[in-house]
């Protein structure tokens, strides 16, 4: 089995090739990544000597690039994470994320068409489905939700699951699509909420809260979301869609509260700041089809995920702190500076 996981040497999909690697001693994981700002190849480090395991330096949106690799490799099937991920950079400069993560996505399938292949995932966020208001906590996304987005990447992402899912109508090809909530864990990159507060309280910076802090996220520790993922490829249903999350809702402010409790800082770091424009108020996952279809569910409280990660955050200090030593530098005044 060989299987191209894109966007591997970001977040979840370097926690997906570990865990691939490690549950799966004979099958072949070929990471394809462009390296932008979000990729980083000394994540990848511990399993660079591997046999079953190869890098390859490559932008989804180059069709002879993807079938050059398509003609060298024969994956079997290709799980698809590359893409632009942060909200904020795509209410400043969308284009990027049009790129990547609507054409990278026709870029792939075409190469799965032309090349043949068994499965075709494509994964996908719970931000496709808009927001929920905060009064309604009986309300939940399943996945007849109607796709409702309100930001530039979760409009992409959205865009780029209905190409998936007419792909699979029009040329029949293999797809299955997993949309899943906030994850968190080991190797997030440190713009996004949990790792950039764990970041500055261990600097004692100000910890910047959009607008109330009562946004609500569903929270799901980055191995859980790896394990769903194995079991769709392999045990889902061709053409469908599955939603991804474990019932672990949390405002923001609680998440902040938190991360200064557990590392001992003051709460007096917290500074409200100017909200994100169009900010989603609330995300809730309805976990119930790939609970009822292939077994699915969390294993990680909250509890002890958040643990885990702030203390793999002081045990790689050098991994996240070259990160925000860097470039990071010039992005956090540009978004921070004057909020
Ligand atoms: P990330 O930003 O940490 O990593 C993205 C990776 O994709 C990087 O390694 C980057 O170099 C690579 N990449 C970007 N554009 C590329 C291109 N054109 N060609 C090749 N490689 C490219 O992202 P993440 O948080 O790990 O998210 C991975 C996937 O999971 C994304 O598709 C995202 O939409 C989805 N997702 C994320 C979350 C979350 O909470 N982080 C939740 C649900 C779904
Ligand atoms: O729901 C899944 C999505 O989760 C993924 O599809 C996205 O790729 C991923 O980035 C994430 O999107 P969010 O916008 O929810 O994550 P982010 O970490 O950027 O923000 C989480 C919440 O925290 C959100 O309400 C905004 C708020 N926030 C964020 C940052 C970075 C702050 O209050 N302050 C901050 O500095």
């Amino acid at each position: 089995m060989t299987i191209i996981v894109t966007g591997g040497a970001g977040f979840i999909g370097s926690n997906f090739v570990f865990y691939m690697l490690e549950k799966y001693p004979d099958y072949r994981i070929v990471c394809l990544d462009k390296l932008t700002y979000a990729g980083n190849l000394s994540t990848l480090a511990p399993v660079m000597e591997n046999p079953n395991f190869r890098f390859v330096k490559e932008d989804i949106c180059d069709r002879e690039a993807v079938d050059r690799l398509f003609e060298e490799e024969h994956p079997d099937m290709v799980v698809n994470f590359a893409a632009e991920t942060h909200v904020d950079r795509s209410i400043e400069d969308p284009d990027v994320f049009l790129q990547s993560n609507i054409m990278g996505t026709a870029v792939l399938m075409d190469a799965c068409r032309k090349y043949g292949i068994k499965r075709y995932h494509q994964v996908s966020t719970d931000e496709v489905y808009g927001d929920l208001p905060l009064d309604r906590p009986d309300l939940f996304f399943t996945e007849e939700t109607p796709i409702h987005a309100s930001s530039p990447y979760s409009s992409a992402k959205a865009g780029a699951d209905l190409l998936v899912l007419a792909y699979h109508r029009t040329f029949g090809l293999p797809v299955t699509i997993s949309r899943c909530s906030n994850n968190y864990g080991p190797y997030q990159f440190p713009e996004k909420l949990i790792p950039l507060m764990i970041a500055n309280a261990l600097a004692d910076k100000p910890l910047p809260v959009y607008g109330d802090g009562l946004n609500v996220r569903d929270w799901l520790y980055v191995e859980d979301h790896c394990k769903a993922i194995d079991l769709i490829i392999h045990k889902g249903r061709e053409g469908e869609v599955y939603n991804v999350g474990g019932h672990n809702e949390k405002q923001n402010i609680e998440i902040v509260k938190i991360i200064c409790k557990e590392l001992g800082k003051p709460e007096s770091l917290i500074a409200y700041v100017g909200d994100r424009k169009g900010h989603d108020r609330r995300y809730a996952i309805d976990p119930a089809k790939i609970h009822e279809e292939l077994g699915w569910l969390p294993e990680t409280k909250f509890e002890d995920g958040i643990k885990k990660t702030i203390q793999w955050s002081l045990e790689n200090r050098e991994w996240w702190e070259t990160i925000v030593s860097g470039e990071y530098q010039n992005y956090y005044e540009k978004m921070y500076g004057n909020r």
